[in-house]
C-alpha cells in the first residue's frame, strides 16, 4: 500500500487535486485559497507544491492529497486511495494482493461487532438497575429496545473483551472493531448501548449512553473512526428509517440519537440523525438519493444557526428543499417533546417552513435592523445566503421578502454585492474532546521555536510534528515578523500550550484512574489521586 501510495502521489501534483474543490491562486511559491470548510474572510487555506501538502489556517487542519479527499468528500482512507489511483491511472491490484484479505478482516469485525451487540442485548436483561432506566426513565418499550437493538455494557472493565476473546476473536480484531480503550480493556464500561448500523443493518459501531451522572466522564462515547465506521458518512437510524423515508418522501434530521429512538417509538419512523449537528456533503448527497424534502428539527441556539446555514448553502446545489421543525413548545429536544406528548411531535413534523426563512428571522434576533452596522450587516448575511440559492424563482421571492423587511427596493438589494471576505461567518474551533488533535499553538509554537531562532523557554514543543506543515505555518503567520514580535508570539503561545496540556492531563489521569479503579488496583489508584493532586497544586 505505501508503495501504491507513493506512486499516485509522485503523478498527482496537490495543487491540482485540490484545485478541482476549492479555486486557487498562486502566492508566491504556494497556492491560496479559501477554506473549504467555509469559515475564513481572507484566504487561509495553502497548498505547498513542493512539499506536497496542505494546511488550513482556519480550522487548523492540514496533510497530504489523501487527507485533503478524505476530509473533503466524508470518505475512508481506502475510499481516497481508490479515488486518486483512478485519476493518477495507478491500478492498486498491482500494489495489493490483499484485497482478499482485507474483506476477510472486515467480516471478521463485523462478526465481533454482532456478537458484541448480542452480548450487550443480554447484559440488558440481567441488570434491572440498566432495565429501569431504559424502560422507565427513557420511557422505551420493549418493541423498540429490540428495534433498536439496545443493550447494557458492564462495568467491571473486560467483561466483552473477555467475553469475544473467548469466542476466538484477537486483540487485535476486537481492537479494530473499535471496541477497545487505550488499555486494551473494554471501551464501552457501565453504560447504555446503542448500536450503529449500516444502511442494511449491519452493526458498525456504537454510541453509549452513561447511566449514572458522572462529571468526569463525557455523556456519550461513540466507537472512533474505524474501517467500518466513518463519523462524516454515518447516518443514525437510517437502516430503520429508509423504508419509511421512501415512502412518505420526507425525512426528519434530529440532533439525538435518542431523539430518533424517541421519535420511532411515537411513530415518526422518518426520523434520523447525523453525528452531531455537522451535517457534510455526504449526508445531503445520501439523503437526497431518497428524497428532497429534509427537514431539520435543529435547535435555535447559534451552533444550530451555523448548522443549518451551512446545510442551505450545500441544499440548493441538490435541488434540496430544506425545511425547519422548530415548534418545541418550549421543550429542549425531539426526546422531551415526545416524553410530554407524542402526538405534539407528530404536529411539529408536518408544521415545518423554509430553512432560509427560519434562518432570517433567526437573524433579526441577532441584529439591529434600528442601527446602521445592524442593519448592513443584516444585508449582507441574507444576502449571502439567497445567493447560494440556485432555483431564480425561489431566489426572486426570499430577494423580495428581505427587501421589503428592510425597507428598500428590491434592485437596491439585488445590486448589494456580498464578497466572500464579508461572510459573516465563525472561525471553526478546532473540536472539543478530541485529544488525538494535535492543537494550532502546539503546532504554531513548534513552529516558531524550529524556524524562529526563539529560545524555547520553559516549555519544550511538542516533538514528531510534520516538518513540512510547520515551515508552511511559519511561513504563512511568522516570518514576516520581527524577532520581537516573535519572542512575544512564542510567549503567548507557551501559555496556551501550558494550560492545554495540563487540561488534558487531568483528562488522561482521570480516564487512568477509573481504570485503577474498575481494576481494583487501590494502590495504583492512590498514586494517581496523588498525582492529580499534584497537578491540581501547580494549577494555582
Ligand atoms: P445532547 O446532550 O443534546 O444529548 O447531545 P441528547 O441526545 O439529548 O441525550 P439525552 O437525551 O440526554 O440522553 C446531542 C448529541 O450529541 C452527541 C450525541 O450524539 C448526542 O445524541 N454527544 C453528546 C456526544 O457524542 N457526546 C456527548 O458527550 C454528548
Ligand atoms: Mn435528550
Amino acid at each position: 500500500m505505501e508503495n501504491a501510495k507513493e506512486e499516485i502521489r509522485a503523478r498527482l501534483a496537490v495543487e491540482d487535486v485540490i484545485g478541482q474543490y476549492i479555486e486557487l491562486k498562486r502566492a508566491g511559491r504556494n497556492f491560496k485559497g479559501h477554506s473549504p470548510w467555509g469559515t475564513d474572510k481572507t484566504p487561509s487555506f495553502m497548498v505547498s507544491p513542493e512539499k506536497g501538502i496542505w494546511h488550513d489556517f482556519s480550522s487548523n487542519k492540514g496533510g497530504d492529497i489523501f487527507t485533503f479527499v478524505m476530509e473533503m468528500e466524508g470518505i475512508t482512507f481506502r475510499e481516497a486511495m481508490e479515488k486518486l489511483a483512478q485519476q493518477a491511472g495507478v491500478e492498486l491490484k498491482r500494489y495489493s494482493g490483499d484485497d482478499k484479505k482485507q474483506a476477510q478482516h472486515k467480516a471478521r469485525l463485523y462478526e465481533a461487532l454482532e456478537l458484541a451487540t448480542k452480548y450487550f442485548q443480554y447484559c440488558l436483561t440481567k441488570n434491572k438497575a440498566v432495565m429501569n432506566y431504559v424502560f422507565y426513565k427513557r420511557n422505551l418499550n420493549k418493541q423498540t429496545v429490540e428495534k433498536f437493538r439496545i443493550g447494557y455494557a458492564p462495568k467491571s472493565g473486560r467483561a466483552l473483551v473477555d467475553f469475544l476473546t473467548k469466542r476466538g476473536f484477537t486483540k487485535q480484531e476486537i481492537e479494530d472493531a473499535g471496541l477497545t480503550n487505550r488499555f486494551g480493556g473494554d471501551l464501552f464500561k457501565g453504560r447504555m448501548t446503542v448500536p450503529l448500523m449500516d444502511v442494511g443493518g449491519r452493526v458498525i459501531g456504537f454510541t453509549a449512553r452513561i447511566i449514572e451522572k458522572d462529571d468526569n466522564s463525557p455523556k456519550y462515547l461513540n466507537t472512533p473512526e474505524t474501517i467500518l465506521y466513518n463519523k462524516g458518512r454515518h447516518i443514525f437510524g437510517l437502516s430503520q428509517a429508509k423504508d419509511a423515508i421512501r415512502r412518505s418522501e420526507f425525512v426528519v434530521v434530529v440532533e439525538g440519537n435518542m431523539d430518533v429512538i424517541s421519535s420511532h417509538q411515537a411513530g415518526v419512523l422518518e426520523a434520523v440523525a447525523t453525528a452531531g449537528t455537522a451535517m457534510t456533503e455526504m449526508h445531503l448527497k445520501s439523503f437526497s438519493r431518497m428524497t428532497n424534502d429534509i427537514r431539520l428539527a435543529y435547535d435555535g441556539d447559534e451552533a444550530g444557526v451555523r448548522a443549518a446555514e451551512r446545510a442551505i448553502s450545500m441544499a440548493s446545489k441538490f435541488g434540496i428543499y430544506l425545511s425547519v421543525i422548530d415548534d418545541y413548545h418550549g421543550c429542549k429536544d425531539a426526546d422531551e417533546l415526545i416524553q410530554k406528548d407524542p402526538k405534539l411531535w407528530q404536529q411539529a413534523v408536518q408544521s415545518y417552513r423554509p430553512a432560509i426563512e427560519w434562518l432570517f428571522e433567526k437573524y433579526e434576533g441577532q441584529f439591529n435592523l434600528k442601527t446602521e452596522k445592524g442593519f448592513s450587516e443584516y444585508a449582507t448575511a441574507a444576502k449571502t445566503i439567497i445567493d447560494d440559492v440556485e432555483d431564480a424563482v425561489l431566489r426572486e421571492k426570499y430577494e423580495r421578502k428581505v427587501a421589503e423587511r428592510l425597507g428598500i427596493s428590491l434592485e437596491a438589494f439585488r445590486a448589494k454585492k456580498v464578497k466572500r471576505e464579508e461572510k459573516k461567518l465563525k472561525k471553526n474551533v478546532a473540536k472539543k474532546g478530541d485529544v488525538a488533535e494535535i492543537s494550532r499553538a502546539e503546532k504554531s509554537l513548534a513552529a516558531i521555536v524550529k524556524f524562529g531562532g526563539i529560545e524555547p523557554g520553559d516549555i519544550e514543543p511538542m516533538s514528531g510534528l510534520n516538518e513540512d506543515e510547520l515551515s508552511l505555518i511559519y511561513d504563512e503567520a511568522y516570518a514576516k515578523m520581527d524577532k520581537a514580535q516573535r519572542e512575544k508570539e512564542a510567549g503567548n503561545l507557551a501559555g496556551i500550550v501550558m494550560r492545554e496540556r495540563a487540561k488534558k492531563e487531568r483528562e488522561e489521569l482521570s480516564e487512568a484512574i477509573r481504570a485503577a479503579e474498575e481494576a481494583g488496583d487501590d494502590a495504583k489508584v492512590d498514586e494517581l489521586l496523588r498525582q492529580m493532586q499534584a497537578l491540581n497544586l501547580g494549577k494555582k
